[in-house]
């Protein structure tokens, strides 16, 4: 699929949608994928799983890492001693807040995404979301970074953040790793020297939420995914035995999320969750996702361990960055991009 380096029409920022009394059409979704934003689903919710990270890091949660994955593709993760996520936050909080033509100095292309966003998917004409992003890539570093000068330290204080949040991912793969009966390094040396990304995701208030969407159902492309959710605004949905749950996140926790690299590598015993954001009229949601990828070059097969005569390989290889990149172009598609690699 040919690199397409330009946005196909102009850019329009979500923000500055916010102030209006209806949304603009591009932004209505068609019926059927439409929030319900009367539904309670409160039974299903109270089931999503919450594991400490101290025990986690010292080998005790080997059986809840091990449901959680299998049964939902996240959990939430608390205890996990990451002092830096507010000063994170309130530095991108500031951001968001800067005057426009400030924060269009960083304005990004498809061509790479790193930068002041407020799509993706680059097909003319597309529905929109409800949300503006900045993407930044962190691992291999970025020739293209576009780090804001403003506020001050927003750089250190992301990086800071981010940093920590690498070494709780250390854990997390070791755990996974002992909740799929392998040995502890497996899933270190299926990613090698993995990539990191963050994007830190902006939903402006939306008058008509329920028409529309702050992020299209999709599944995590890479890894591993890490969100840290507003503190006080819910937004987060996964799908689990076909509804839509919406997460009410732990106070001072993180959102591990299992991403399509981790569902081709077990050959499908841990799928990636499918998750979507919605949005409200009253106030403006924050979120930062960092995200644990493989490195463009590396091709993530079924391994060994999980293919059988009984289950041979579901899936077709694929080098992540052509992976990366055709999702990149398409846009939010559900589960679709990950049945693309099913061999059928
Ligand atoms: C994402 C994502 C969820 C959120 O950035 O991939 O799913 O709550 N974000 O913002
Ligand atoms: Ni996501």
């Amino acid at each position: 699929m040919e690199a397409i380096v330009e946005w196909p029409e102009p850019v329009v920022r979500v923000q500055t949608l916010a102030g209006g009394d209806t949304i603009p059409d591009r932004y209505v979704k068609p019926p059927s994928e439409r929030p319900d934003l009367t539904a309670t689903k409160a039974g299903l919710a109270k089931g999503v799983p919450v594991i400490d990270f101290s025990s986690l890091a010292a080998g005790g949660a080997t059986e809840a890492v091990r449901a959680a994955c299998r049964d939902w593709g996240f959990f939430q993760l608390v205890n996990h001693g990451i002092g830096s996520a507010a000063a994170a936050r309130r530095a991108w909080h500031d951001f968001f807040a800067l005057p426009m033509e400030e924060k269009q100095r960083y304005a990004n292309s498809p061509a790479t995404f790193e930068g002041y966003g407020s799509r993706l998917g680059v097909t003319k004409g597309a529905l929109l979301d409800w949300g503006d992003y900045f993407f930044l890539h962190l691992s291999p570093p970025s020739d293209h970074a576009k780090w804001p000068s403003s506020p001050p330290k927003l750089r250190e204080k992301t990086e800071e953040y981010c940093g920590a949040v690498g070494k709780v991912i250390e854990q997390v793969k070791k755990a996974i790793s002992a909740a799929l009966g392998v040995e502890e390094g497996f899933m270190e040396a299926a990613f090698g020297a993995a990539g990191a990304a963050v994007r830190i995701n902006y939903y402006p208030k939306c008058p008509q939420p329920e028409l529309a969407l702050g992020l299209s159902p999709h599944s995590d492309p890479g890894g591993l995914t890490v969100l840290l959710p507003d503190d006080h605004v819910k937004g987060l949905q996964v799908r689990h035995a076909g509804e839509w749950i919406t997460v009410d996140p732990v106070l001072g926790g993180l959102i591990v999320n299992i991403g399509d690299q981790i569902q081709v590598l077990t050959n499908g015993k841990y799928q990636s969750v499918e998750h979507r954001v919605i949005v409200n009229a009253a106030v403006e949601r924050l979120s930062i996702a960092y995200f644990h990828n493989p490195q463009d070059d590396l091709v993530i097969t079924p391994a060994n361990e999980f293919v059988t005569r009984a289950e041979p390989a579901k899936y077709k290889p694929m080098k992540y960055k052509d992976y990366k990149m055709q999702i990149r172009m398409r846009g939010p598609g559900g589960k679709s991009h990950v049945d693309l690699l099913t061999n059928t």
